[in-house]
């Protein structure tokens, strides 16, 4: 099984919109895949309580801070998915990379942003786990509204980080509407849902090679 490690100290980035979508993607793709929720909010495990009757479901299951990911994983799963919340500190995230195979992070193109995860950055970077290089860490620039001068000062700044930003995901209310049904940009394959799709092709691609 790969696990795969959503998250960021700053709240709204989407991290649950970026996990619930990895799940789905896995589980259109046919592998058995759990989504653990580590966020009282338990906005993922809602969202996966909607997919459960639809055709490629994804297990939800609640986790907590501290806990261990995989005890309550079913053997037969071959994604895992780990959305956490705001707030998390980098100490809190260095428990489960013992457990995990990449960490993914969702950055909005806003100084507030911006400077927030450059903070998250610099104490994830301190981890002894992460210290030599060797662990997968990718930015994921999402919200993106490519026409403005926010967006690409911010993409800019995004570059100069120590993590490669993977993919840009831009802004569309089907991520909002989707996630409100259970479901995600993988479940349709209108022209207008695929130029979405397009959009993760690199982070799909990046955690192939390493996840
Ligand atoms: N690419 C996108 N385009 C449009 N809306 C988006 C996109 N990504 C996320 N959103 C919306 O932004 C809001 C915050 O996203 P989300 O809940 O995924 O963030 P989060 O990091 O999980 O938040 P929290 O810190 O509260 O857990 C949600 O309403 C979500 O639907
Ligand atoms: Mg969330």
């Amino acid at each position: 099984m790969r696990t795969i490690l959503v998250a960021s100290s700053k709240g709204g980035c989407g991290k649950t919109t970026l996990a619930s979508n990895l799940a789905a993607f896995y589980a259109t793709a046919g592998k058995t895949t759990a989504l653990i929720d580590c966020d009282r909010q338990g906005s993922s495990l809602h969202w996966a309580e909607k997919r459960a009757g639809l055709k490629d479901p994804v297990l939800g299951l609640s986790g907590k801070l501290g806990g261990k990911l995989k005890a309550k994983v079913p053997a037969n799963c071959k994604r895992l998915i780990v959305d956490t919340p705001a707030g998390i500190r980098a100490a809190e995230v260095a428990e489960w990379l013992a457990e995990a195979d990449a960490l993914v992070i969702p950055v909005l193109p806003s100084m507030i942003d911006l400077e927030a995860t450059e903070t998250f950055l610099q104490e994830l970077q301190a981890l002894p786990a992460l210290r030599r290089g060797k662990f997968p860490v990718a930015i994921v620039a999402n919200r993106l509204k490519p026409w403005t001068q926010a967006t690409a000062a911010a993409l800019e700044q995004m570059r100069t980080w120590a993590y490669p930003v993977v993919a840009e995901l831009r802004d569309a209310q089907g991520y909002v509407l989707l996630a409100g049904l259970g479901r995600s940009i993988f479940d349709y394959h209108s022209e207008q849902v695929r130029a979405h799709q397009d959009d993760w092709t690199p982070l799909l691609k990046w955690l192939k090679k390493i996840a």
